[in-house]
């Protein structure tokens, strides 16, 4: 599949008006996303677990003008409010898209979007929210189209997403999800997310993640800002290579179930993802003296204790802890004790993977 495939190839019936729910949910990555090439292509492939909890509902209700206007028009509402903010970064999402969706400007659309987490947790909802706003526009096509099957749609919505953002591409499908080309895993694609192909061993099915809310405010760089910096990093190249070899020993670690393994490679990525941003030019941080307690607490109770608890970051200062069904009680105790000390307010998400976006 390349992206002309995603354009429609034959005049759609397309209907007058209606209404459609999609809830999709946010995703964490394991081999981090960091770094692109023109039109949201990855520098690097990347590897998420699916979550279940932190999700964007999105419904949209469309009918079409009634005098052709050339403009995009749409309303848009977030938690109930109107949020004029927003429509830039959904005009520039519509643009990227149309040749995709060429009737996007034939419709007024009004879009209501709700978080399942608070606005202000610091979780970025633009994977959950791309995803879900891709998945609703592209009913309308399949409304139109009756021989679009499941597996085009879904490749078709994870494309659309990561034109909105990069990382929505894999809040689709569930419980793993590869994206970006690269040898080890023959199916995979720059344009789209894939379900990861292969058998996962029983120690990584209902793996939990439990969000520690370090800080809630605006991070101070955004992403974009932070993708952007790769292109002058003194170490992108090599950082580019070390994602495809991770991605590889992860394949093995999936199957075989090796959990100690897989802990230095998910905690390696986190820390390799901010080294790369305190160490571009310029540099940033988007880590708290709080995120390195909890490492440090995270580390100091697995040499203590022999068990698999490890951690990730995104692209900020809240820390995702990872653990495995089996170990889930003691963790979590530990947790309640030792690292929500740590949050603002004392606020947590528990998540948990999940099998991906719903219609509703
Ligand atoms: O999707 P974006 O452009 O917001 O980038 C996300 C980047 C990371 O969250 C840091 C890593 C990833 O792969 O999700």
């Amino acid at each position: 599949m390349t992206e002309k495939d995603f354009i429609p190839d034959q005049i759609l019936e397309l209907p007058e008006s209606g209404k459609v729910t999609w809830k999709a949910p946010s995703n964490i990555a394991l081999v981090k996303y960091w770094g692109k090439k023109p039109n949201q292509i990855p520098a690097n492939p990347s590897i998420s677990f699916t979550l279940d909890a932190c999700a964007t509902t999105t419904t949209l209700s469309f009918e079409k003008k009634k005098i052709t206007s050339n403009g995009f028009s749409f309303d848009f509402s977030f938690e109930g409010k109107a949020k004029d903010d927003f429509k830039p970064k959904i005009v520039t999402f519509f643009e990227r898209i149309e040749t995709y969706l060429p009737f996007l400007k034939q419709y007024h659309l009004t879009i209501e979007t709700h978080n399942s987490f608070p606005h202000s947790s610091g979780i970025a909802s633009s994977a959950s929210g791309m995803a879900a706003l891709a998945l609703c526009l592209l009913s309308i096509e399949r409304q139109a189209d009756s021989k679009m099957d499941e597996d085009f749609f879904k490749q078709k919505a994870s494309f659309l997403a990561r034109l909105g953002s990069g990382s929505a591409c894999r809040s689709i499908e569930g419980d793993i999800v590869q994206w970006g080309k690269t040898s080890s895993i023959p199916e995979s694609s720059d344009v789209y997310g894939i379900k990861y192909p292969f058998d996962t061993h029983q120690n990584f099915k209902n793996y939990h993640d439990t969000i520690l809310l370090v800080h809630k405010g605006q991070k101070q760089v955004s992403s974009s800002v932070g993708h952007d910096l790769m292109h002058v990093h003194p170490f992108a190249e090599r950082r580019f290579q070390q994602a495809h070899d991770n991605l590889e020993r992860l394949k093995t670690i999936f199957s075989s179930g090796d959990i100690d393994t897989f802990i230095q490679i998910v905690e390696g990525e986190a820390l390799t993802l901010h080294a790369m941003m305190m160490t571009g030019s310029p540099y940033f941080m988007l880590m708290k003296p709080n995120t390195l307690e909890i490492i440090n607490k995270i580390w100091q109770y697995r040499e203590a204790n022999g068990n698999h608890v490890c951690f990730t970051l995104d692209a900020g200062a809240n820390v995702h802890v990872l653990y495995p069904e089996a170990e889930k009680e003691e963790i979590f105790r530990f947790i309640q004790k030792e690292l929500v000390q740590f949050c603002e307010n004392g606020h947590y998400i528990c998540d948990r993977i999940g099998f991906g976006a719903k219609k509703l």
